[in-house]
């Protein structure tokens, strides 16, 4: 299996992105870290513990990241995930402690202790983490196998015209990250937009008729509830569980290769993510872009992760 550790703000799509990364079996989930992003980084910490105790996996090391982006303010995301970050369900108490050691340390001691070429990355949140980690350990940056991030966008933005909330909670931390030499498969809104719950999702995902399952369909409706308010959709996008379901079958995440960079001193775009698709990428390019979601098979990915963890 891929070997990952998550990198997270759970946030509801975090949440479904821990369970397919916990539910799939081409996943092997090493550990999480938490970073402020949809809401403080306690109380997204306190969520993925909680998201844990839901699929019955305390055994994975949850560990507290970043609470503040590198340069600028904690920015939550409040209107979307609510007042936990998790809204919508009874949050079940973790029966373990938080895991000793700050998350960047757990990202660098992970990689440095591993063989060389197997650890991934997979950030779902602002990239501070990330960001520490290749600064204070430069050595991880030639030894992980990837990084797939979920975050920016080409054509479009959530936060501002332009900028996706990752990126925009801390841009800095996010050129870093995307300027480093590792390779980088950004899974943007481009690509996580048409990951829509459905009714027909919801309806096939309730029908498991189990604890999780009801979790689930209750993080969808008030995801769905402030998606439509605050950003006009139908139904809310699962982004985070996209940049999963890349790695666990990338036929299901189309990608292309393009060069990418994050804007920092736009007067109207600081924050956005900038691909190059002027001509095809050059050869050695470490950049690759989701495109386009088999939506059918990827609603098949997170169904049976949650019959799998539900004991089915
Ligand atoms: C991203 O922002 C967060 O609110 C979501 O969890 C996702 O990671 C989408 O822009
Ligand atoms: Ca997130």
């Amino acid at each position: 299996p891929r070997r990952i550790v998550l990198d997270c703000d759970p946030g509801h799509d975090d949440a479904v992105a821990i369970i397919l990364a916990l539910g799939d079996p081409a996943i092997e989930l090493l550990g999480i870290t938490t970073v402020g992003g949809n809401q403080t980084v306690d109380k997204v910490t306190r969520n993925a513990q909680s998201v844990l105790v839901m699929c019955g996996r305390e055994d994975v090391p949850v560990h507290a990241g970043a609470s503040r982006p590198l340069l600028r303010a904690v920015e939550v995301a409040e209107d979307i995930h609510g007042e936990s970050g998790l809204d919508g369900v009874d949050l079940p108490e973790p029966t373990v402690p938080v895991a000793p050691g700050h998350g960047v340390q757990f990202i660098i001691d992970t990689v440095l202790a591993a063989e060389p070429g197997t650890v991934t990355l997979v950030a779902t949140g602002p990239l501070t983490n990330l960001a520490l980690a290749a600064r204070l350990e430069p050595r991880i940056v030639e030894r992980v196998r990837e990084v797939v991030i979920m975050g920016g966008g080409y054509h479009e933005g959530n936060w501002t015209a332009v900028a996706e909330f990752n990126i925009w909670v801390d841009p800095e931390a996010a050129a870093i990250v995307v300027d480093e030499a590792w390779p980088l498969t950004m899974v943007g809104l481009d690509l996580t937009h048409q990951a829509l719950a459905t009714a027909e999702v919801e309806d096939r995902i309730a029908a498991l008729d189990t604890d999780l399952s009801r979790f689930f369909v209750g993080l969808m409706a008030f995801f769905r509830q402030t998606y439509r308010e605050h950003q006009g959709f139908p139904d809310p996008p699962v982004h985070d569980a996209c940049a999963v379901a890349y790695l666990i079958d990338p036929d299901v995440v189309a990608t292309r290769p393009a060069p990418l960079a994050v804007e920092l001193r736009g007067e109207h775009t600081t924050g956005m993510t900038v691909a190059d698709f002027r001509r095809p990428a050059p050869g050695d390019c470490r950049h690759r872009v989701a495109t386009k979601l088999d939506h059918a098979r990827f609603w098949e990915l997170v169904t049976r992760a949650i019959g799998r963890l539900s004991g089915g």
